[in-house]
């Protein structure tokens, strides 16, 4: 019933009594108005007037029905722990290629290196599911595509100064406003399963300690389209991967990246290299000239900076 009223709510262009929902939905006023107060306590800005109902900000619904491509394969949840577990129980009940999880609100959402990544209402949280078989060595460009997509789009559409940082980060100056954590399951020698999981701060004020993060919104000053950016990155975000053995998606990616040249701080749990990052090489790999002239080839990593 409540996801009932708010696609007739979306769907109209000014405000629409409780009477005319009601009959359309073949339910009393009373019910419709309980679910009113229902949609409104999870966070859908709904104004009521005398006169009835309206939404305000319809184009910002996240909901399958509010996406021209990809309807069928999109799951929605108000609330959820992660995208990354619901995306997981998805593809073990076999959903197909190119399936999306997406959030309101994440209560455990995952950062990497095992961190919790802030997810309140306002932000994107999605995770896209890859299920053809791919080899490893072409895995790590899906992750690749997935920031240079982001960062292009921010650009073109928004105007933002957006880099990326070694690995995935989207950053702008030094503050970041996406973030990328994938996950892989390989069968033999080949992956199966690739979740991309996005976290973009889009209409939400990044919190938590010592944040050095910012959002769409404080960067160009007004509440911006969830959906529409969403659907633009899927659409995009389709395209680039459907020939990612052919693409050479490393070198476009570096023109949008700020981590070449350079001073970083590359730090895993175990290990810690200062130096200059020197370039990408053809597997993602960082190459970091270290202060002692030698260069080494790092794989993975949380990169600082310096
Ligand atoms: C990072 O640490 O930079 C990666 C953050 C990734 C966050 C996204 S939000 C959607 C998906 N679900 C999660 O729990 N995490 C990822």
């Amino acid at each position: 019933m409540k996801e009932k009223i708010l696609q007739i709510l979306s769907r109209s262009s000014s405000t629409i009594s409780g009477e005319s929902i009601s009959k359309s939905l073949g339910t009393s006023r009373v019910a419709v108005w309980k679910n009113i107060q229902k949609l409104k306590k999870d966070g859908h800005d709904i104004e009521s007037t005398p006169k009835g109902y309206c939404l305000v900000n319809p184009e910002d619904l996240l909901h399958p029905w509010n996406f021209t491509q990809f309807e069928n394969q999109i799951h929605y949840f108000a609330t959820t722990e992660s995208t990354m577990a619901e995306a997981r129980k998805l593809s073990n009940n076999g959903c197909p290629d190119f399936s999306v999880v997406i959030a309101d609100e994440q209560t455990k959402g995952k950062g990497r290196l095992d961190r919790v990544w802030n997810s309140q209402r306002g932000g994107v949280y999605f995770t896209v599911i890859i299920k053809r078989d791919i080899s490893p060595v072409l895995s790590f460009r899906v992750n690749f595509a997935a920031s240079l997509v982001l960062a292009r789009l921010l650009i073109d559409e928004y105007k933002i100064d957006a880099s990326v940082k070694w690995p995935n980060d989207i950053l702008v100056g030094d503050k970041k406003l996406c973030g990328i954590l994938s996950e892989m399951e390989s069968s033999g020698e080949i992956i199966s399963y690739i979740g991309i999981g996005m976290g973009i701060n889009v209409n939400n004020a990044p919190a938590g300690d010592g944040i050095n993060a910012v959002s769409i919104k404080s960067l160009i000053g007004k509440t911006v389209s969830r959906r529409a950016l969403l659907e633009k990155f899927l659409h995009e975000f389709h395209r680039k991967i459907a020939h990612i053995e052919d693409t050479e998606i490393i070198a476009e990616w570096k023109n949008f990246t700020s981590t070449i040249g350079k001073r970083v701080s590359i730090e895993t749990v175990k290990s810690k290299i200062n130096g200059v990052a020197i370039d990408v090489d053809s597997t993602g790999a960082l190459i970091v000239e270290k202060d002692d002239g030698v260069c080494e080839q790092v794989l993975f990593g949380d990169c600082f900076y310096l």
